[in-house]
């Protein structure tokens, strides 16, 4: 099929020609959570290799050259299609067209997939904390449905934190994907812990993940001490801010930051589009 005939079956204005060194995928589904959030996935390129957790550019074929952004791959390195979470900002460059997108709208997307939040990345320990806020928990939609998560480390800890209880559905969303998955499910059923936190509505669990920590009733909550460098690993994905806040936290405990070529006790991502 050529490129032509996708865009005349999909509606989608694609007059202008696919750039060199992307692949031009399909939209499968979108799912809106919110107003601000969906979900939506494309075909996967034969081609294309990833680890869980890695990031990839992504565009539309709108402009003579298309406006790119860094996604997280939320669905895992096996999945047959590739799944992203995003933002919708009303006059955000990719995001204001993007959030449009229907099944069967072509996507850009550029070759090489990146990142840190790798399992790589870490050295060997008992508990992986990973630790998002808004869409920074997308790597690990990703990660929680890769089996090499469970064999490195004993205990996984989910923890997601949005301003509003209608954000976190996507979290329980893929927390019960992934206890259900014949891959991963039993593994996640024993392993994952889901802690889900709001910050500007009532719900059963309030307060940002840095007040949880610092006051300790995340561990109280998981029935664990508090960090330890020698047995806890952390990755973190978020606002610029949080990264930062967090951070802090995780050296304070005596863990050090690590990278593709360094492994060490935890890493860090930004989640990318604002
Ligand atoms: P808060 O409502 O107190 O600002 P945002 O949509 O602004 O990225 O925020 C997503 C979530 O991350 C919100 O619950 C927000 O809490 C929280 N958050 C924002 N900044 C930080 C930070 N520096 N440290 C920890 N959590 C943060």
């Amino acid at each position: 099929m050529t490129d032509q005939n996708v865009t005349a079956e999909s509606m989608q204005e694609t007059e202008f020609p696919i750039p060199a060194g992307v692949y031009a995928e399909k939209v499968v589904s979108v799912k809106h959570y919110t107003d601000r959030l969906f979900q939506f996935r494309i075909t996967r390129p034969a081609a294309l290799r990833f680890r869980s957790g890695e990031f990839v550019m992504i565009g539309l074929p709108n402009a003579e050259k298309p406006v790119f952004r860094a996604y997280s791959i939320a669905s895992p390195s096996w999945d047959e299609q590739i799944e992203f979470f995003s933002i919708k900002v009303e006059d955000g460059p990719l995001t204001e067209h993007l959030q449009k997108v229907q099944p069967g709208d072509t996507i850009l997307m550029r070759k090489k997939p990146v990142g840190t939040l790798v399992n790589d990345a870490l050295i060997p320990g008992k508990t992986l904390y990973m630790i998002s806020t808004g869409t920074g928990i997308a790597p690990f939609a990703s990660l929680i449905r890769e089996p090499e998560t469970y064999e490195k480390f004993e205990k996984v800890v989910l923890s997601h934190t949005c301003r509003e209880v209608a954000e976190l559905t996507y979290g329980h969303d893929i927390v019960a994907a992934a206890k259900n998955d014949p891959l991963v499910g039993e593994e996640a059923t024993k392993q994952l812990i889901h802690v889900a936190s709001t910050t500007r509505e009532s719900s059963d669990r309030m307060g940002r993940i840095t007040t949880q920590i610092e006051d300790g009733s995340l561990f109280d909550h998981l029935g664990v001490p508090p960090l330890n460098p020698e047995t806890d690993r952390g990755m973190i994905c978020g606002s610029m801010e949080m990264l930062k806040d967090v951070k802090a936290l995780f050296e304070k405990a005596g863990m050090t930051e690590g990278a593709n070529n360094r492994p060490a006790e935890f890493v860090v991502e930004r989640a990318f589009v604002d």
